[in-house]
């Protein structure tokens, strides 16, 4: 179905289908950013206490409310909990410097951003001998963590983000509010399917990162391959009179998947919400999941920290 019909949740709560993406959007462009999309019609911003700007989106968000654009409700608000903030008795105090920064009384989905905890204190990337340096706390311990902050009103929804089969099951086993989210990097050329099949077994949505290959990553390296110029893509999209990024918009929606495309452009922005009028066929779907190559653009790098969760197969 090509409309723009929102997903629900495990819990019977609904997710905006594509929500904006914030990671690697500048202070100082973000707030244009996130006002041009409520304009053009976003109802969803997914943001990140390691991303350096809530305050920035808050003020958008500020200034929505008093034009009267949007009201709370109107808009699902994403953010996550950062490695450093793992340990139990620092969780409610980690989204609530989110929400101050936000400038919001609660979050409608809070996720543990990635498995691994850092060593808490002030650095958000923690060095020791030149690497990341660990914490020993479990995030089953944070899981149990994160379930008070729904009792207590701070956030309708709690996820995770990047977490693999076994973490999941790990989880899942001790829950007592099951996930809702689970946010992982999503493409042709990482399309995911086992742990997709793997989190709709056990009714877990999924939000798709890095929609577009993440062309502005920062540890990209001169000579990398550009999914936003894959030809077979292009191919595709000509098809339907359609972008490039329209098509990798439209890949995650077709697969039941919610996507968070990033953009500061206001056009771009635009052109990524205007996907409500063609859907991929069956055989188009097929044909992009066909490009797997274990093409995966974001890793912490931490092979070495227990709870990385790329080595295993998924
Ligand atoms: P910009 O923010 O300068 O507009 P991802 O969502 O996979 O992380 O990708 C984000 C990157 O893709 C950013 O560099 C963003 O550029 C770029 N981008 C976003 N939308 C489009 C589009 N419609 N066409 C081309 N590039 C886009």
């Amino acid at each position: 179905m090509a409309a723009n019909v929102p997903i629900i949740l495990n819990n019977g709560r609904t997710c905006p289908v594509i929500g904006l993406g914030t990671w690697k959007s500048k202070p100082g462009e973000v707030t244009q950013a996130v006002k041009d999309a409520i304009d053009a019609g976003y109802r969803h911003i997914d943001c990140a206490h390691v991303y350096g700007n809530e305050k920035e989106v808050g003020e958008a968000l500020k200034t929505k409310f008093a034009e009267g654009v949007i009201k709370r409700e109107d808009i699902f608000i994403t953010s996550k909990l950062w490695c450093t903030f793992h340990r139990p008795d620092l969780v409610e105090g980690a989204i609530k410097t989110t929400l101050e920064n936000l400038g919001l009384e609660y979050l409608d989905l809070y996720l543990i951003h990635w498995p691994q905890a850092f060593k808490e204190g002030d650095e958000l990337f923690p060095m020791k001998d030149n690497k990341i340096e660990g914490s020993s706390v479990d995030y089953v311990d944070t899981w149990k963590a994160m379930e008070t902050l729904v009792q207590k009103g701070l956030s309708k929804s709690i996820g995770v983000s990047n977490f693999n089969k076994k973490q999941l099951e790990r989880v899942l086993a001790a829950a007592s509010i099951k996930p809702a989210m689970q946010q992982i990097e999503v493409h042709p050329w990482l399309n995911q399917q086992p742990l997709i099949d793997f989190c709709k077994s056990h009714d877990i949505a999924i939000t798709a990162y890095s929609p577009l290959g993440s062309p502005d990553r920062p540890f990209a390296k001169p000579g990398d391959p550009v999914l936003l110029e894959e030809a077979k893509i292009k191919t595709i999209a000509d098809k339907y009179g359609k972008s490039v990024a329209q098509v990798l918009i439209r890949y995650a929606i077709d697969r039941g998947l919610v996507v968070i495309p990033k953009s500061v452009t206001k056009s771009r922005i635009i052109q990524n919400f205007n996907v409500f009028d063609f859907q991929l066929s069956l055989d188009d779907i097929k044909e992009l999941s066909s490009l797997e190559c274990k093409g995966r653009v974001c890793s912490m790098g931490d092979t070495y920290h227990p709870d990385y969760p790329f080595n295993d197969e998924y």
